[in-house]
């Protein structure tokens, strides 16, 4: 092929403002825990396989050009490249330019601001911006890509602002894309067995398709095959991908029975099924007519984090900000109006609660309950701080930051919500509301399945309540032992809030 001919295929594309950005950010910044890159372009092997397979379910012949599904690994000593390889779905010409730069996505700017607010790079998958964490091993990538319905296509981008995309004449693909990552020069590490290997172990386990690590010596093998020890480990990831397998499956039963007019899948993630089934979150989607998938296995809670979208409809986290369920003008109406009714209550309430949740507001989503814990579109669920509070190796900064993104919202239709309204506007600084707020919120944080920070002032409010239940009077009352000891009384419940936070902070 004639050189000029090349070059004057070759067309240059400006990223997008944020994402731009976004990498140099990525380039720049001081970071040493860079391995989660190599997760972060897996997982979008997994998600294009995934993606193939699911369109050869209704069209066997989408497979005509190669019915392997899986990763590879490749790593270059001589050119210091590591290249990832899957037989996935691939990119048109048209997805390259949009999925790998031009169109802006809300989690760009998410990621950044969270940066800001002490969150980890590691997250970026969660911000749906994964791919450019290949920047923080690369200076230079290349994409080679096949998809089906086009030609095969190489992009490229160094960063700086810009991506080119040209028909690619190199070596044929069948199917599938070639992640080609051009090592910074300090980074020589990622081309090592060893290393990739364990880089593999440690964040791809739940991958559902065989990874392929190609060794000197043009030897192939899965990753995880030497060893008795890893044997075992091989058994349990086994284990996983069975699990992993039945997810798409609930779906598509779901996705069946879907409404014409529903837009979206509504799911929600938890501990079991009794604990989803019985909680305030789905009561309201379930009175809608909608069906509310359970996410109950761990691995659940990774998968909706990349997959975001199924059969072309959207997943929707019931136990998220922002949920919207269809509503007729007059229930719009009212929403509207009780805000306002609302407003000064919320006010009194974030007062109080103050750093333990990011804002109160009024909910739409609840029935039977007075107020729910959601979070926020791109933090921890209750269901992944739980996940990640077992975790041995817990990032404490990380934990910090997104265990901070509680929303407490209260139904305007509940008594113990209007009531409270009523003593706040008649009295805001009046003692009772403040105890029932907090037994409010620790109780919500409960039912919201989350756990409590300090049992034991939450079970001091409760006794607290009983008695007033019982119509004891607080003087009369013989002191609880330990307290007898220290010679001292409980200390007044509002006191124990900074106690609360200390503890907070220090966990
Ligand atoms: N190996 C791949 N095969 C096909 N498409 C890919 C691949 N890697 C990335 N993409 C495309 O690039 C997009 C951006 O990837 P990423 O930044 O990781 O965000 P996310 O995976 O959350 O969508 C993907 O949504 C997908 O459309
Ligand atoms: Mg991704």
């Amino acid at each position: 092929m004639p050189e000029e001919m090349q070059v004057e295929d070759v067309e240059t594309f400006a990223f997008q403002a944020e994402i731009a950005q976004l990498m140099s950010l990525i380039i720049n910044t001081f970071y040493s825990n860079k391995e989660i890159f190599l997760r972060e372009i897996i997982s979008n092997s997994s998600d294009a396989l995934d993606k193939i397979r699911y369109e050869s379910l209704t069209d066997p012949s989408r497979l005509d050009n190669g019915k392997d599904l899986y990763i590879k690994i490749v790593p270059n000593k001589n050119d210091r490249t590591l290249s990832i390889i899957d037989t996935g779905i691939g990119m048109t010409k048209a997805d390259l330019v949009n999925n790998l730069g031009t169109i802006a996505k809300s989690g760009t700017k998410a990621f950044m601001e969270a940066l800001q607010a002490g969150a980890d790079i590691s997250m970026i998958g969660q911000f749906g911006v994964g791919f450019y964490s290949a920047y923080l091993v690369a200076d230079r990538v290349t994409v080679h890509t096949r998809h089906n319905d086009d030609e095969q296509y190489v992009w490229e981008s160094s960063a700086g602002g810009s991506f080119t995309v040209r028909p690619d004449h190199g070596e044929p693909m069948l199917r599938g894309t070639k992640i080609v990552l051009h090592l910074k020069e300090d980074q020589n590490d990622y081309v090592e067995e060893r290393r990739i290997k364990e880089i593999v172990k440690k964040h791809s386990q739940f991958i559902g398709y065989p990874i392929k690590l190609v060794v000197e010596k043009e030897r192939e093998k899965e990753v995880s095959d030497d060893e008795e020890e890893e044997e075992k480990k091989d058994e349990e990831t086994e284990e996983e991908k069975e699990k992993e397998k039945e997810t798409p499956k609930i779906e598509d039963e779901y996705v069946s029975r879907m409404k014409d007019s529903q837009k979206h899948i509504y799911y929600i993630t938890g501990e079991s099924r009794d604990q989803v089934s019985n909680s305030a979150f789905v009561e309201r989607v379930k009175k809608s007519g909608f069906e509310v998938v359970y996410m109950i296995e761990p691995i659940d809670e990774y998968c909706v984090q990349q997959l975001k979208e199924y059969d072309g409809k959207q997943l929707v986290s019931v136990t998220k900000e922002g949920l919207e369920l269809p509503e007729d003008e007059e229930a719009k109406k009212k929403f509207e109006e009780n805000k306002t009714k609302f407003e000064g209550l919320c006010k009194v309430m974030k007062d109080i609660l103050d750093k333990k949740v990011e804002k109160v507001v009024v909910s739409n989503r609840l029935v039977s309950s007075p107020c729910c814990i959601v979070t926020s579109q791109y933090g921890w669920t209750a269901n992944m701080e739980r996940i990640m509070k077992a975790q041995a190796l817990r990032d404490t900064s990380t934990m910090g930051y997104m265990a901070a993104k509680k929303h407490l919202e209260v139904n305007p239709d509940h008594s113990i919500v209007e009531n409270l309204r009523q003593k706040a506007e008649a009295d805001k600084n009046d003692k009772a509301v403040k105890d029932l707020v907090m037994l409010l919120f620790e109780t919500s944080l409960l039912s919201s399945g989350f756990s409590l920070e300090d049992p034991t002032v939450h079970a001091s409010r409760i006794y607290r309540m009983i008695k007033l239940g019982l119509g004891i009077d607080e003087d009369d009352d013989f002191q609880p032992e330990a307290a007898e000891e220290n010679n001292e009384e409980m200390p007044p419940l509002e006191n124990d809030d900074e106690d609360a936070s200390r503890m907070e902070e220090v966990d």
